[in-house]
């Protein structure tokens, strides 16, 4: 076992230390920004069906519906294609409606969560399109899909999904970014900006990586608050919703994420000098409302946790600790913000002496309902 972790402590460790790779993986074969291309069989093969969708839906679980979520975002701006974004288990039962002409999404990494898997068949039968974004090859979920795109993650043993998850967000995001193309709701310009911007982030991802021992101090900090809130506007609501996630995961210490926007409609209740809020505050169109929303805490005696851009001086002017992130479009910054949170949520459950890997009462792949 000490061997399969590369000389990591933990598989959740190693995981997270192999994105740099695995999204280049990802990108590898696909993304080409000389060449101003992407090339993706599964979409490629059916970009009239993705073009032409009325509406996709994207459908998933736990981790895998966070990068749904963002991809909600991509591609509503990017393609101007209405999306929804569905837990599987929701799905399944509410008699949802599904027209002919509907694209439906699976996002997955083990291919074979049960409530995933019956909703696609449910989906299936009415005459939806399925489009598989899976990690594990072969697996159930693959084999349902009338088409798709593998992830490339290589496998994940930690419970916690890490690198399945960036190298989702990778996938989608290429997906959104042909689709924008073929239909021309990008112009040249940006849809090439944004091919560098995403060749750029398995570089920037090592940056992150190279020195965490700033992560290790705020974990050794607030590892004993019994709740969290995480923030975030925008792309990066869905991150900080997956940076609660973790962390109830791996610390079993309570977390929320909120669309920062919204806690002023309940959550801001819960703050005082011992609530710790992250606040996923990288420079972006909300940056500005970002920076209120920050004040509102701090004028509350909250504990402000940033995750902000390098060279940024406002945030963390204002925050108790800052975790950077290196600059980036703010299209691809959720690739790089998930990172900090991840790291933060290992050395808290470490912090806590808990087991990382497999944390009580998780299951790496539910497939019973
Ligand atoms: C379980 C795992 C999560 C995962 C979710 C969905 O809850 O612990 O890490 O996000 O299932 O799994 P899937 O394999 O469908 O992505």
């Amino acid at each position: 076992a000490a061997i399969e972790k590369g000389g990591y402590d933990h598989f959740m460790l190693k995981e997270i230390y192999d994105q740099p790779q695995s999204i280049l993986d990802c990108l590898r074969g696909r993304l080409n920004p000389a060449a101003g291309t992407i090339t993706m069989n599964g979409v490629d093969n059916h970009l009239n069906a993705l073009i032409n969708a009325q509406r996709i839906v994207m459908v998933a679980c736990g981790t895998s519906w966070h990068a749904g979520l963002l991809a909600e975002y991509w591609i509503e701006d990017l393609c101007r294609i209405p999306v929804e974004v569905e837990y599987a288990s929701e799905f399944r039962y509410r008699n949802p409606v599904i027209n002919r002409g509907d694209v439906i999404v699976a996002i997955s990494q083990s291919g074979e969560t049960a409530d995933t898997l019956v909703a696609l068949e449910n989906a299936k039968e009415k005459g939806a399109f399925i489009f598989g974004v899976v990690n594990a090859v072969g697996s159930s979920i693959a084999r349902l899909s009338n088409a798709g795109a593998y992830t490339h993650a290589g496998p994940e043993i930690g419970v916690a999904s890490t690198k399945a998850f960036t190298g989702q967000l990778a996938v989608l995001v290429m997906m959104a970014l042909k689709i924008a193309y073929a239909k021309g709701t990008i112009d040249e310009k940006k849809y090439q900006h944004l091919l560098t911007e995403l060749h750029d982030v398995p570089e920037k991802v090592s940056q992150i990586l190279k020195d965490t021992s700033n992560i290790q101090a705020i974990a050794e900090k607030y590892k004993d608050a019994t709740d969290f809130l995480y923030l975030g506007r925008g792309y990066n609501f869905p991150v900080a919703l997956e940076g609660a996630l973790k962390l109830k995961e791996i610390s079993y210490i309570h977390a929320e994420g909120y669309p920062a926007a919204e806690m002023k409609h309940g959550p801001i209740a819960l703050v005082d000098d011992k609530l710790p809020v992250v606040f996923v505050a990288t420079k972006d169109k909300y940056y500005e409302k970002i920076v209120s929303n920050v004040q509102e805490i701090k004028a509350r005696k909250g504990k402000v946790i940033a995750v902000a851009t390098e060279g940024d001086e406002i945030i963390p002017g204002m925050a108790d600790d800052v975790m950077f992130v290196p600059d980036a479009d703010e299209t691809m910054a959720p690739l790089l913000s998930v990172i900090p949170l991840q790291l933060l949520s290992y050395y808290i459950g470490i912090a806590k002496g808990l087991d990382v890997d497999k944390p009580r009462n998780l299951a790496k792949s539910v497939t019973v309902e």
